[in-house]
């Protein structure tokens, strides 16, 4: 991972809050129907109880982002070296693949919830995550490859990834809704374009890459519309998610 930028840390003193304990409330979503797992009831009273505070704002334990980040500083300073990794894989194999630049960059950002936000219904997280910034048919394919990756296309050689059967089970079976989904896509005139993510998604999982996020950068400079004021910052209907991601610790 050399080609990661060295992150850049502050002590607690320079963040919000300074001088008090601060709490982390995990998102419902973690615990939801796991009663054992949600401290919320203990938290709420240590708070009553010694002034302890709810995190917000800048997290110690996180490097600092730019005042007005850009696509490629999430990659550096907030995803997973997994997503990380995954995703700048999956771009370089549609590059060399001579893809055009609209489907490397949907294969750049196919996973983009995974990458800090949200694993269950990526496809679509990350979808409505780019929508202001990318063409609609590059959001359209990353909303699509969700159902696609469950169907196999043996005319393009996409066969039911063999992953899956350990992920899952072998005898899973999408949901209805993807179902759908999988069919309205296979007859979308942009199907080729999400069904190439699946294509160069499945090999994206290997080790010993050392590859730069900043070799994409004059590619995403002419897909991906950058906000002047920073992701999260444009008030754009996606901001609050890359807000999420830069303090993903906020209480409320
Ligand atoms: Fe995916
Ligand atoms: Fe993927």
């Amino acid at each position: 991972m050399k080609s990661r930028k060295p992150k850049i840390y502050v002590s607690a003193e320079q963040c919000p809050q300074a001088g008090r304990e601060r709490m982390i409330m995990p998102q419902p979503i973690e615990v939801i129907g796991n009663n054992a797992r949600n401290p919320e009831p203990e938290l709420l009273q240590r708070m009553r109880d010694t002034g302890a505070v709810f995190m917000m704002g800048q997290n110690p334990d996180l490097c600092v982002m730019p005042e007005r980040p850009k696509l490629l500083d999430f990659f550096h300073f907030r995803f997973s070296d997994i997503a990380y990794m995954h995703l700048l894989q999956s771009a370089k194999l549609a590059l060399d693949g001579g893809q055009e630049e609209k489907v490397v960059v949907a294969c750049l950002l196919h996973d983009i919830a995974n990458g800090a936000l949200l694993r269950s219904d990526h496809g679509y997280w990350g979808a409505q995550m780019i929508a202001p910034y990318v063409s609609e048919e590059i959001a359209w394919a990353v909303q699509q490859h969700q159902a696609l990756r469950y169907f196999a296309d043996e005319s393009v050689g996409f066969k039911y990834p063999d992953a899956y059967n350990q992920f899952f089970g072998a005898d899973y079976k999408p949901p209805e809704y993807l179902c759908k989904a999988h069919e309205e896509a296979r007859n979308h005139r942009w199907y080729m374009t999400s069904r190439l993510i699946t294509i160069y998604d499945i090999y994206s999982f290997q080790e010993g890459w050392d590859l730069d996020p900043d070799q994409f950068t004059d590619i995403i400079g002419r897909h991906f519309k950058e906000p002047e004021e920073g992701l999260g910052f444009d008030n754009s209907p996606a901001a609050h998610m890359w807000r999420s991601m830069i303090w993903p610790h906020n209480f409320l």
